[in-house]
């Protein structure tokens, strides 16, 4: 008999790479969202696959709400990717991110615990946990210290999701993913402003504006890391992975990456890069993309995924750059 997943945040980039995937494998996929004034579906209509999915009202800051979810859908697995994603947001509206990424995993946790403790769950922890360690690369051992409302709150979620499984004997588990990146990507996040800035910068001349150009990430795609997520909702016992490519590179490069891609040839002064066949400005800064704490490294050992569940990445950051400036040249083409 086919399985049934609910997945909360299924507007979201890993909500559509999931859908998509567990649909593949015969799924049957209830996709949790909370109520809007407008269809946010345009990740899964570019999918092609809207019309595949079930949806749920399901806002995770509301118990009553995400308990009927569970009764109604009666999932054999939960993936709960719910919650407010932009860590420099999480600075600006510190208390929504508490509630949302920090007391809402509880609150599915505890609507699961009432109402069937045999449902699996996958958390979507962060390496946005590590903040500001000094171990590198970053491991399941390593200790962590989030640097932002966001990493606190995932902090707390991370925490209460093992004590469920602990304290209930409850098949939860978080995926600790490093940054992964798509043609999905929210436009707010750094690699989606650099291939969508530089589409519209073919199109209409107008210079990307970014931060730090310092910050060094580990880069991998979402399709390759929801494969991750369903293989540690599939193992024998519930347990913490990390999944990374194991790569860094800073913001510049990524840019630098794209540039050469497109065979445009820039040059750097200082924060500022130009077209070296007419000087004209490609990417600046503003002091205003800068955040109060900044996470200057990430980078990801996943050997335990790799060895015990088999997991591994089919994109590296070239090719996820490559899909990332292919997808809005499509979408923002030149006149
Ligand atoms: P995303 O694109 O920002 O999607 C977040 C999803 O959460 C959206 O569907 C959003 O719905 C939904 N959401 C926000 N507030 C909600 C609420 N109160 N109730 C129900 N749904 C709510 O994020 P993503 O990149 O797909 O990431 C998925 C999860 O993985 C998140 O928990 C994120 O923190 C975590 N994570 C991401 C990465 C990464 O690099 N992408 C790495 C580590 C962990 P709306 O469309 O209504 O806003
Ligand atoms: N967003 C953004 N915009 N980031 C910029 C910019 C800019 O203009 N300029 C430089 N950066 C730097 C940020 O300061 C950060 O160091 C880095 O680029 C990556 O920023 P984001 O793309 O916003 O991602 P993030 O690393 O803060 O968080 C993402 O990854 C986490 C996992 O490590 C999000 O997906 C989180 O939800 C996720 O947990």
């Amino acid at each position: 008999m086919s399985k049934t997943a609910l997945v909360t945040g299924i507007t979201g980039q890993d909500g559509c790479y999931l859908a998509k995937s567990l649909l593949e494998k015969g799924y049957k996929v209830y996709g949790g969202q909370r109520r809007s004034t407008s269809s946010k579906h345009w990740r899964l209509d570019e999918m092609g696959i809207t019309g595949d999915i079930e949806y749920v009202e399901l806002d995770v800051v509301d118990q009553a709400n995400i308990r009927r979810a569970i009764e109604k859908t009666k999932p054999d697995e939960v993936y709960n990717l719910a919650a407010q994603s932009f860590v420099a947001l999480s600075f600006e509206q510190p208390e929504l991110a508490t509630l949302v990424d920090g007391f809402g995993t509880l609150k599915v946790l505890e609507s699961i615990r009432q109402v069937n403790p045999r449902i699996k769950f996958y958390q979507a922890s962060s390496s946005e946990l590590y903040g500001k360690t000094q171990e590198a690369p970053q491991s399941e051992q390593t200790s962590f210290h989030p640097c932002s409302p966001y990493a606190v709150a995932k902090l707390y979620a991370h925490w209460i999701t093992i004590n469920y499984r602990e304290a209930y004997d409850m098949f939860a588990c978080c995926g600790i993913l490093f940054n992964h990146e798509s043609p999905m990507r929210g436009e707010n996040f750094v690699t989606r402003k650099i291939s969508k800035g530089i589409a519209l910068w073919l199109r209409e001349g107008q210079p990307i504006v970014l931060g730090n150009l310092e910050a060094k990430r580990d880069w991998g795609h979402a399709e390759d890391f929801v494969e991750g997520m369903q293989l540690m909702l599939n193992a024998d016992q519930p347990q913490e992975y990390v999944l990374a490519t194991g790569k860094v590179h800073t913001v510049r490069q990524f840019i630098d990456k794209t540039l050469a891609y497109l065979s445009i040839p820039g040059y750097w002064k200082n924060d500022e890069c130009f077209d070296k066949r007419n000087d004209k400005l490609i990417v600046t800064t503003d002091k205003s993309n800068l955040r109060p704490a900044e996470v200057g490294l990430l980078a990801g050992d996943s050997t335990k995924a790799k060895t015990e569940l088999g997991w591994n990445h089919k994109y590296d950051v070239d090719s996820l750059m490559a899909d990332m400036v292919e997808a809005d040249l499509r979408r923002y083409p030149r006149p």
